[in-house]
């Protein structure tokens, strides 16, 4: 039998029951389309009349650290229930067909995505709207961070990839945290695979850069470069030189925001604790780091609401938004996708026509990120893809999560208690 080497056409056979509708990324790992649940799939069955759907490159299918590496990363994101996380809704593939990820698609853009596109309008998010993405990413981080398996225990989950191109901020004007693929957690399966590049060098706290051992307190690091770039409008540690970037993380001074722009002046004591070099001195968790956030905000023009959050996004992503409403009209699915509170919960479109007629106009993917230069960062590229179309065969999906949930839990029960200090949860600092 021979096997397929490529994923299927957009609106061509469905992949596991999905049927690809639009390409939205594409990345080291994989590549990210729109897609209609088929009837009796998980992901229809959780009332979502579109998902993403994020498809393992061919060229990895059979390459058991990075297959095991996708299929984790649908194990941990699906155990966190959080508006500001996008959770997995359904995995599933084999090393024929290809493997996939289904998670509520977000209508909306990255804070890469939306901050390319404000420079090169010469427009900024203003510091309002930044404090209210980055307090929606500290309560997602908070939800994360504080995940315990069945018997309660803190499972240590990190991030370790929290950087702009994952942090998706819907037309709902809700920030949610994504892309699980490299986080660290007692119990994951591909945790010690050596030599893969788990983050991006530009966002990576000093002891991530230096292969240290990792906590949740390098996450808030990696928010705190977030936070200082959005306000600041440039790049904090970036170097096109990775040995360059790495010392910059380790020891170049940070510029004080206040210098750049008096009215941010209240914000530069937060960032000067995010960004502590030392961990005991950062944050102890994302739920503190939103506090003092909110304290400083009040100083510098206070937090936008949803509102004003989902006019940005219209705003600075209206090109691709058009593409992926004309895309989804062209499929009778012309409606507001996963704008509920909940990402997990169902969406409010009408249930999909099976019937598609008139041709779609080409997409013209927006051109690459400057920071995808960067050679030890993951980024996302959009490049088009016109992929063949293969033999299909349904996917074991049931079976591949029961393995993956009896392996885990047979992971996390061999771990000794207490282990790793996990912040506990707390409310959502909104
Ligand atoms: N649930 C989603 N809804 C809409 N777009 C998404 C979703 N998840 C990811 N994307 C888009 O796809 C890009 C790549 O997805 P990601 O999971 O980060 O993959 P990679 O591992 O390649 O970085 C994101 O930067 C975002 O623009
Ligand atoms: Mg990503």
């Amino acid at each position: 039998m021979s096997a397929a080497t490529t994923l299927p056409a957009v609106g061509g056979a469905p992949l596991g029951g999905y049927e690809l509708l639009c390409e939205l990324a594409s990345g080291g790992m994989a590549t990210v389309y729109v897609a209609r649940p088929g009837p009796g799939v998980p992901g229809a069955a959780a009332g979502h009349a579109l998902v993403a759907l994020k498809c393992l490159h061919p060229h990895l299918w059979r390459k058991p650290g990075f297959v095991e590496m996708f299929l984790d990363e649908a194990r941990l994101s699906a155990q966190i229930r959080h508006p500001s996380v996008v959770s997995a809704l359904d995995v599933g593939g084999d090393r024929e067909e290809g493997y996939f990820l289904a998670m509520p698609y977000v209508e909306g853009a990255d804070l890469g995505t939306l901050q390319r596109s404000a420079r090169s309008r010469g427009q900024r998010m203003t510091p309002p709207v930044v404090v209210r993405i980055v307090l929606d990413t500290l309560a997602g981080l908070q939800a994360a961070h504080g995940l315990r398996d069945r018997q309660g225990l803190p499972l240590g989950l990190v991030h370790r990839d929290v950087s702009p191109h994952n942090l998706m901020i819907g037309v709902d004007g809700i920030t949610r945290l994504t892309d699980f693929g490299v986080a660290k957690a007692r119990g994951r399966l591909a945790e010690t695979e050596a030599g893969m590049i788990k983050g991006k060098l530009s966002y990576m706290a000093p002891e991530q850069a230096s292969g240290k051992e990792v906590d949740h307190r390098s996450d808030l690091f990696a928010m705190g470069i977030v936070l200082w770039e959005a306000l600041a409008r440039q790049r904090l540690f970036y170097r096109e030189d990775p040995s360059d970037c790495f010392r910059r993380l380790l020891f170049a001074p940070i510029p004080r925001l206040g210098d750049l722009e008096s009215r941010l002046t209240p914000f530069d004591a937060v960032i000067a604790k995010a960004l502590a070099r030392e961990p005991g001195q950062r944050f102890g968790s994302a739920a503190e780091f939103a506090r003092a956030l909110e304290r400083a905000a009040v100083r510098a023009g206070g937090v936008a609401d949803r509102a004003s959050v989902a006019r940005v996004v219209e705003a600075l992503a209206a090109e691709k938004l058009s593409h992926e409403r004309d895309v989804l009209r062209h499929y009778d699915l012309g409606g507001a996708p996963e704008r509920a509170p909940a990402a997990a919960s169902g969406g409010p479109l009408s249930p999909a026509s099976m019937h598609s007629g008139s041709r779609l106009r080409p997409y013209t993917a927006p051109p690459m990120a400057p920071d995808s230069h960067d050679p030890c960062e993951r980024s996302t590229t959009r490049r088009r893809r016109r992929p063949k179309l293969p033999k299909q065969r349904r996917l074991s999906r049931l079976a591949l999560l029961a393995i993956l949930a009896t392996a885990g839990a047979l992971w996390a029960a061999s771990q000794s208690p207490g282990s790793e200090a996990a912040p506990s949860a707390e409310a959502a600092p909104e």
